[in-house]
């Protein structure tokens, strides 16, 4: 009844961005994303006991309260594992974000892919890539997608139970193994408006919201055009322009919401000038400032030094494309009888047993 698992985060090039159903996180389009490697991962440990008079976590080593709605919601997909596997037993969870640097884009996705796949095999449940993807959904939509490795969509599916909203691998890591994501932190404190509260208010107030829904079937299927023919002219326009455009539909939103800051246009300028003889790199923005600039493995030095160059960059990191979770036979954050192993990351020593 103790399974661990690492997870990496997903930065989607089509993004997600409003729901056609808050409590199963149905999404109103499909989204495409890279998984990233293990230069930023989350491990997760979960042991189930009847001993266990509530369930617990712990993340890089506190206690967290469940009472607060949002973690309560997060994990409701525990109830959903309990319920397939027929078992009452509480569960204690502890996960541990490996990331060398102090971002403000300590992603959900990694974390809550790990926990609905080393939950899901505690309770002795041998899930399929497509159950794990439907159960990581329920924790964090874009989680859906840390699931499987490589260049993944998450398909919005119509059924209104959720039974066909899940993610596919549309090409593994393999396919095209030069892409790099360049990180740029313009800041690294947490953002004052969480995606789920955003995405909410632009579907319930944005007129532009509706030509981002018109606009975005035909973008996925140029999007993965691009990525199948390793076309990396095509991906980066198409990357930067549906940043753009999912930020026009914030900026819509009312009342407004501004993840980009200033440092985020001194880079997406910068991007563009370097791209002045044909696109090398590509800037896409999640639900917050920080840059994450795709490119290829032979450009990957140029576009980090040309990001470091700007003022207001603090720290750059550069990742690759990543096979998805791996499930690890050591190194477990919890003993067998669910009591923290104390442990920590450590930028140069990796995770720690203290
Ligand atoms: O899954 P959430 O609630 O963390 O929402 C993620 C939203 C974006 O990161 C902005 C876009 C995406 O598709 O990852």
């Amino acid at each position: 009844m103790r399974a661990t698992f690492e997870a990496t985060p997903n930065i989607a090039v089509v993004k997600y961005w409003g729901k056609r159903d808050e409590k199963l996180i149905l999404p109103t389009e499909g989204s495409l994303s890279f998984t990233m490697d293990e230069t930023l991962k989350t491990r997760t440990t979960v042991v189930y006991s009847k001993k266990f008079k509530a369930d617990s976590f712990w993340l890089n080593g506190q206690k967290i309260d469940l009472s607060d709605k949002e973690t309560a919601e997060r994990l409701q997909l525990l109830d959903v594992i309990r319920r397939k596997a027929g078992i009452q037993d509480k569960a204690h969870i502890a996960s541990l974000n490996c990331f060398p640097t102090a971002a403000g884009f300590a992603s959900s996705a990694a974390g809550l892919a790990a926990l609905s796949c080393a939950a899901s095999m505690a309770a002795g449940l041998k899930l399929n890539p497509r159950e794990t993807s439907m159960l990581a959904r329920l924790g964090s939509g874009s989680a859906c997608r840390s699931v499987l490795g490589g260049f993944v969509e998450w398909k919005k599916g119509v059924k209104a139970d959720g039974s066909d909203s899940f993610a596919e691998q549309v090409a593994p890591a393999t396919h095209w193994p030069e892409i790099r994501n360049v990180i740029a932190v313009v800041d690294a404190t947490k953002k004052k408006v969480s995606s789920r509260a955003g995405m909410k208010q632009t579907v319930a107030t944005s007129q532009l919201y509706k030509a981002r829904l018109a606009y975005l079937p035909g973008l996925i299927h140029d999007m993965k055009k691009a990525v199948l023919a390793k076309d990396f002219e095509t991906f980066g326009e198409l990357t930067m322009r549906e940043s753009s455009n999912m930020h026009a539909v914030m900026l819509d939103t009312w009342p407004p919401i501004l993840y980009l800051n200033d440092h985020s246009k001194d880079v997406m300028h910068a991007v563009n000038e370097f791209n002045a003889n044909g696109i090398q790199a590509a800037y896409t923005f999640d639900a917050g400032p920080n840059a994450h600039v795709y490119t290829t493995k032979n450009q990957a030095g140029a576009v980090q030094k040309m990001l470091e160059e700007i003022p207001g960059v603090t720290e750059t990191l550069v990742c690759g494309v990543g096979n998805g979770p791996k499930r690890l036979e050591t190194g477990h954050l919890l003993d067998e009888s669910g009591n923290v192993i104390p442990h920590a990351f450590n930028q140069s020593k990796g995770i720690v047993f203290t």
